[in-house]
């Protein structure tokens, strides 16, 4: 299945909305300097926000964007990039601010719209690109979260259609531009020896961690407005379940793999609150931008059903948090023990029976694990890994990929309005209704009561964190 089938005319300019945002600093820069290294920024990038910044402050927070990221270390794209940017200053409310954005476009007839923005304004921004003109030929590329629960996500998907066609809004989850998760599509189903053991006859659980050691740093108040759950659990880590759990695409080609993708939520059961164990870091409520009496989580464990043929009765956990123990992301995927215990020595001190592991960041990584025979006389083993070990030095950034893709028309890596829907369905009913926030400690694994989530089927996987080459 080649990804790449591009049969759309490409974008003739980029536009990023919130320019002078935190994103467009630690990802979108980036990702524009990647692109320029490889030679493929060759259109005009407009930059719009509401601060009144001249060219050269846009220029000096690029620089440092770069030097953020890694160094400067090719002065040519580096130019490039700055030679194609420009600055527009306004109220995305102002209708002015668009015609100002239309005159920057110059001769430039399909360009491609990024909102960088934070959702409250995304549908302001896409009707205001439609009654100035702006939508006619172009692209719009929005980030997560689309939506923040099933009611506003209908909303926002009946705006932006109402603007753009279907197949030039690009849903971005940058996760779906990592090497290490497209690589689990490609491993599932470019290998015949896993999927006999696919299913609910032999998996007994399916884990997910994504931790990270550092708290929201400057933004609290975006955290404030979403939570770890609407953050990163119902997009990053439900599009991993998808690929993991998803049927055999029909035919070649992402139409197919969208189409699986989407019946895997729709097959996800929907959450009550006692699958839900919600924590908070202490401290969290003295960060910048949080409310005094913030009950709002940054820690969220959670147990998920797919209730299909093939999962049936399998539990799913899913966890994510911030200021945990380390910064590491893997699925652990664990085997039903064999049916009959032949060795006394069978079970392991941590309890873990076979598994394979999928390492996702920081590096990358599939493991194998299975018992065997150690030296001696006495049936007794242990449990060891065989381990396949991914270095992609050289790879694109996702959001580099993600980017060119957008702007080539390409949409094979973005989520499917069906998909976004059917995922907020799973998690909508626990949005509200909840139980309040456990304290946890910074740089622990979070609050005690998500181990009892997962107590009845072992313990959590806790990644531990390696260093990577650069
Ligand atoms: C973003 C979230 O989408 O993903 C952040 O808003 C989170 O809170 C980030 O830190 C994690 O992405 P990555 O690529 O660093 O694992």
């Amino acid at each position: 299945m080649d990804y790449k089938h591009i049969r759309t005319t490409p974008a003739d300019a980029l536009v990023i909305f919130g320019v002078t945002g935190d994103l467009a600093h630690k990802m979108i820069f980036p990702a524009l300097y990647a692109m320029a290294k490889r030679g493929l920024l060759n259109v005009p990038v407009v930059g719009v926000a509401s601060s009144p910044w001249t060219l050269a402050q846009l220029h000096k927070r690029v620089r440092d964007s770069i030097r953020q990221a890694g160094k400067i270390d090719d002065r040519a794209a580096l130019d490039c990039l700055l030679s194609q940017l420009q600055y527009v200053s306004g109220d995305y409310n102002d209708p002015s601010t668009f015609g100002a954005l239309k005159q920057k476009l110059g001769a430039a007839r399909r360009p491609a719209h990024y909102l960088a923005i934070p959702p409250a304004l995304f549908a302001t921004v896409i009707k205001n690109l439609g009654t100035s003109g702006l939508a006619k030929q172009a692209r719009v590329i929005v980030e997560k979260p689309f939506g923040r629960d099933l009611a506003s996500a209908r909303e926002l998907n009946r705006i932006a259609l109402s603007v753009f066609a279907e197949d030039s809004i690009f849903r971005i989850d940058h996760y779906l531009g990592k090497e290490a998760i497209m690589n689990i599509l490609y491993f599932r189903f470019a290998n015949s020896f896993l999927e006999p053991i696919w299913n609910r006859d032999n998996v007994a659980s399916v884990q997910i961690t994504l931790a990270e050691d550092f708290g929201v740093k400057e933004r609290g108040a975006f955290y404030e407005s979403a939570g770890c759950l609407r953050d990163v659990i119902q997009n990053h880590l439900f599009q991993i379940v998808a690929l993991l759990a998803m049927e055999p695409p029909a035919f070649q080609g992402f139409g197919a793999v969208h189409n699986e993708k989407a019946k895997v939520f729709q097959a996800m059961r929907p959450l009550v609150p006692g699958d839900v164990v919600r924590g908070q870091y202490t401290g969290y409520r003295k960060e910048p931008g949080v409310a005094k009496k913030s009950d709002v989580e940054t820690f969220c464990a959670l147990r998920l059903f797919i209730d299909s043929w093939r999962w049936a009765g399998v539990p799913w956990y899913l966890r994510s948090g911030k200021f945990m123990a380390s910064t590491a992301a893997e699925v652990m995927v664990e085997l039903k023990p064999p049916p009959q215990k032949l060795f006394n020595d069978s079970h392991p001190a941590n309890g873990r029976s076979n598994y394979l592991r999928f390492r996702l960041s920081p590096n990358s990584a599939i493991a194998l694990a299975a018992r065997v025979k150690c030296d001696g006389k006495a049936f007794v083993g242990e449990q060891r890994e065989l381990y396949l070990l991914d270095e992609h030095h050289g790879a694109e950034l996702p959001y580099e990929r993600l980017l060119c893709d957008a702007m080539a028309g390409d949409g094979a890596l973005f989520s499917r309005e069906d998909a976004v829907e059917a995922a907020w369905a799973v998690v909508d009913p626990v949005l509200d209704t909840h139980a309040p926030v456990h304290p946890y400690k910074p740089g622990s694994w979070g609050p005690r009561q998500a181990d009892a989530l997962i107590a009845a089927d072992g313990s959590w996987n806790n990644p531990i964190m390696v260093k990577t080459k650069k």
